[in-house]
Order: C-alpha cells, then sequence, then structure tokens
C-alpha cells in the first residue's frame, strides 16, 4: 500500500485503465496507462484530441525510461541533469518498447519525461511503467495550472484527480529531439536552449531552423483563448480592454478596465507561472480584447512568448 491513500486510489485507477488528473511542475496532465490501448483511446477522446498527435510517457526512474526507448549520452546527460524537472526528450523506441504505437501515434520515436511533483513521483515509481498524460486541457483550451482551471467536460471523464496546488514552472516542458544526429528542440519551456546547449557542449538547433515541423502538435491551432489578444501593445482601443502587463506598465492603465501584472518586478520565471492562470482570469469576463505589454525575447521570454503568439492567432 502506498502511503498517501490518493495516490493508491489513483494506482488502483490506472492499473484498471481509468483516467487520473496527475500534478506536475508544469501543467496539470491527463494520464493513463500508456500500455493499455483501450485506457488511452479516453484521453484522446476526453480531450477531443486528434490521434496523429502523439503523448508524452511519463516516468519516475531513468532505469524504467531505458526499458522503452534507446538512451544515448546525451539523453542521459540531460536527463541526469534536468530530471526530475520541465524536459521532455524525444528519443527512439526500443524494438519491445511498452509505449502503445496509439501514444506515439505510429511514429518510430516515443517522448518521455519525468515530472518534478511528490504525488506524481510517488504514484510512478509504483506503477513502475509509463504513463502517458497529456496536458488535461480540451484540445484548443488553455493548459490548467491549477485543478480550479479543470474543464467540467474533461472531469466527467476521469475518475480521480490528484491536487498538489498550483504548478510552480506554469508552462509546458521543453521538448528536446534526440531521435537524429542533430539536438533540437522542438518546443520552448523553462529550461532554454542556451541551457540545453552548455549541458551537451554542443549546437542546438531551434524546429524552425531544421526547416520542419517535428512535434506534430505545433501544426495544431493551441492555447487560444476566446477574447482577442494584441501583442506588444499597452494602449487600449475600447472601453472595455483589459491589460496584460509585465514589468511597470507605466500610466496609462486607467484606460483599462483590468490590469493583471504577469510579474511587476519583471521576472521571466514569475511571468511563466502567472500567464495561464492570468489568461485564463481575463478570457472569461468578455472584454473587448487583452493588451499584452512586450515580454522580453531572451530565456524563458522565448517560451512565453511562443505561448502568447500561439494564443492571438
Ligand atoms: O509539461 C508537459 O510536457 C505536460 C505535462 C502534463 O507533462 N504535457 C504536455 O503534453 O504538454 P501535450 O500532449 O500537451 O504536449 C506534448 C507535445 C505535443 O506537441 C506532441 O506533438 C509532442 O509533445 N510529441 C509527443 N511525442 C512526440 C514525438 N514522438 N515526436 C515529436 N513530438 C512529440
Ligand atoms: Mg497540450
Amino acid at each position: 500500500m502506498l502511503e498517501n491513500t490518493q495516490c493508491q486510489k489513483a494506482l488502483d485507477c490506472l492499473k484498471k485503465g481509468e483516467l487520473v488528473i496527475l500534478p506536475t511542475e508544469t501543467v496539470y496532465g491527463i494520464a493513463a496507462d500508456a500500455q493499455n490501448e483501450e485506457a488511452v483511446k479516453k484521453i484522446f477522446k476526453a480531450k477531443n484530441r486528434p490521434d496523429f498527435n502523439p503523448l508524452i510517457s511519463h516516468y519516475a526512474e531513468v532505469s524504467e525510461i531505458d526499458k522503452d526507448v534507446v538512451l544515448d549520452s546525451r539523453a542521459r546527460k540531460l536527463l541526469e541533469k534536468f530530471s526530475p524537472g520541465p524536459l521532455t526528450l524525444v528519443l527512439n523506441k526500443k524494438e519491445n518498447s511498452r509505449i502503445s504505437d496509439l501514444v506515439s501515434s505510429g511514429l518510430k520515436t516515443a517522448a518521455v519525461r519525468i515530472p518534478e511533483k511528490e504525488l506524481s513521483l510517488e504514484l510512478l515509481k509504483s506503477f513502475a511503467a509509463p504513463v502517458a498524460a497529456p496536458s488535461a486541457n480540451l484540445s484548443t483550451e488553455l493548459s490548467p495550472t491549477q485543478i480550479e482551471h479543470l474543464n467540467p467536460k474533461l472531469l466527467d471523464q476521469v475518475s480521480l484527480v490528484l491536487d498538489q496546488g498550483p504548478c510552480e514552472h506554469g508552462i509546458e516542458s521543453t521538448i528536446v529531439d534526440l531521435s537524429t544526429d542533430k539536438v533540437i528542440v522542438l518546443r520552448f519551456g523553462s529550461i532554454t536552449s542556451q541551457e540545453i546547449e552548455e549541458t551537451l557542449g554542443e549546437k542546438v538547433f531551434l524546429k524552425d531552423d531544421s526547416g520542419e515541423v517535428k512535434a506534430p502538435g505545433s501544426l495544431l491551432k493551441h492555447y487560444a483563448p476566446k477574447t482577442k489578444l494584441r501583442l506588444n501593445s499597452k494602449e487600449a482601443l475600447s472601453e472595455n480592454d483589459a491589460l496584460l502587463a509585465f514589468g511597470e506598465p507605466g500610466s496609462n492603465t486607467q484606460a483599462f478596465q483590468k490590469v493583471i501584472n504577469l510579474s511587476p518586478k519583471a521576472d521571466l520565471a514569475e511571468a511563466a507561472r502567472n500567464l495561464f492562470a492570468s489568461l485564463h482570469s481575463l478570457d472569461k469576463e468578455a472584454f473587448q480584447s487583452i493588451a499584452v505589454m512586450p515580454i522580453p525575447e531572451q530565456g524563458l521570454g522565448l517560451a512565453i512568448n511562443d505561448k502568447l503568439i500561439k494564443a492571438a492567432s
């Protein structure tokens, strides 16, 4: 029996092929046994997610990951440095990989990661097998960084919610593709490309440099709030606009119905943590539009701007 009774219940649910909401340090996930195709189908259905968009498998230990995908020295280095933590690696599947083809959408590669939240690690450790978990939002909606964001339509389809408070990072994990000789960052997250480059001591390519889009999910419409976002602006264009500020907002704020500041002290990590919760909250209030102040295009700012550009398009 697990020490935490909620974890024990979650473990029983996973073993029965049911869905569980899983806390992680990035965003909440909707999880199922990655070996059980019937269970994995429930994830795609609950999220209304196209089946060509593969899922990340979650683990507690490198020794378990090693059973399912090929770990070269680069992968081991990155896992040692950044796991548990907001890093996902895309690696070649082993012949006898436990990760079902449905999870990896029939690709030869699979995405794996070790999340940092204690409850999830306890659960994953005792499950001792891959657990598939995309972000726990409906496709095209914002990812949840606290359980209050969970869509009731999604909650209807899960057996249990493991609540471990707000997610510390607030944006999804950095995805690094190591399935070829090149190191390619497929999705920006809290771990920056510079950090990957420094750890590996080799050049890192960004998904655009390589010419093709490799994360199938990046082809899709994403993170779309209902309210129109206007990026790099601190101007109100109507009487019913909101401002998503960063740093010192200036004197213009009275023109807005509401102002939320992602980080008054202009700290990018704080802004990332607050991003989805702020968008969730502003989007509920039916403003005409939301002006978003410029975010510096460096380090974590790249990840934040990537989310904002997708949300605005
Ligand atoms: O922080 C996170 O990574 C969260 C938490 C719950 O762990 N999960 C998450 O999952 O963001 P999801 O499904 O929302 O995003 C997974 C991304 C998708 O864009 C998908 O296309 C990509 O990972 N992906 C998965 N397997 C892949 C593969 N074999 N090759 C390339 N991209 C892959
Ligand atoms: Mg997602």
